[in-house]
């Protein structure tokens, strides 16, 4: 299965949890099971979610990862200010990033709004892998998110 398969596939199936919504923590939960399932190469994979002046961790899957961030650094903290998705090749190369296992080499940063258009939460992808994703991977993570505006 190619990745455009993958990411059609999963979601299929994240439409399939939407439909069965009846919480937001459980829906994020198996959306993240879902794409660390499908989507060969993801070391880590999961939602922070937008309290205030910070982000603070939600439903992942993969090794633990910091509880809160701050908005002034890092990958996920650009997502926010620049409401758009972030990609990056090598997190060593991106001021700022913020490490929370030092395995990830790369990472890519989906901004999550709801039907309101309002920003609150970001989908965050971690790979081992030096220049793992791609436009390929935005646009599909970006289908899911574009999904569960309906839930958020
Ligand atoms: N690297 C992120 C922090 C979250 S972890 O990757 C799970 C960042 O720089 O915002």
């Amino acid at each position: 299965m190619n990745k455009h398969e993958a990411y059609g596939w999963a979601l299929k199936q994240v439409r399939a949890q939407i439909k069965r919504h009846v919480d937001r923590v459980a829906t994020l939960a198996n959306t993240a099971a879902i794409l660390k399932h499908r989507l060969p190469g993801f070391f880590w994979v999961g939602f922070y979610i937008l309290r205030e002046d910070k982000l603070l961790l939600g439903p992942f899957q993969g090794p633990p990862a910091c509880m809160q961030l701050s908005l002034d650094k890092g990958v996920c903290a650009e997502a926010v200010k620049k409401g758009t998705t972030i990609l990056v090749d090598d997190v060593d190369k991106f001021p700022g990033h913020v490490a929370c296992d030092g395995r990830s080499r790369s990472e890519i940063v989906v901004p999550l709004s709801n039907l309101a258009d309002q920003l609150v939460a970001v989908l965050d992808v971690d790979s081992t892998e030096l220049a793992h994703f791609s436009d390929e991977d935005a646009k599909g993570l970006e289908a899911v998110a574009a999904e569960l505006a309906q839930i958020l």
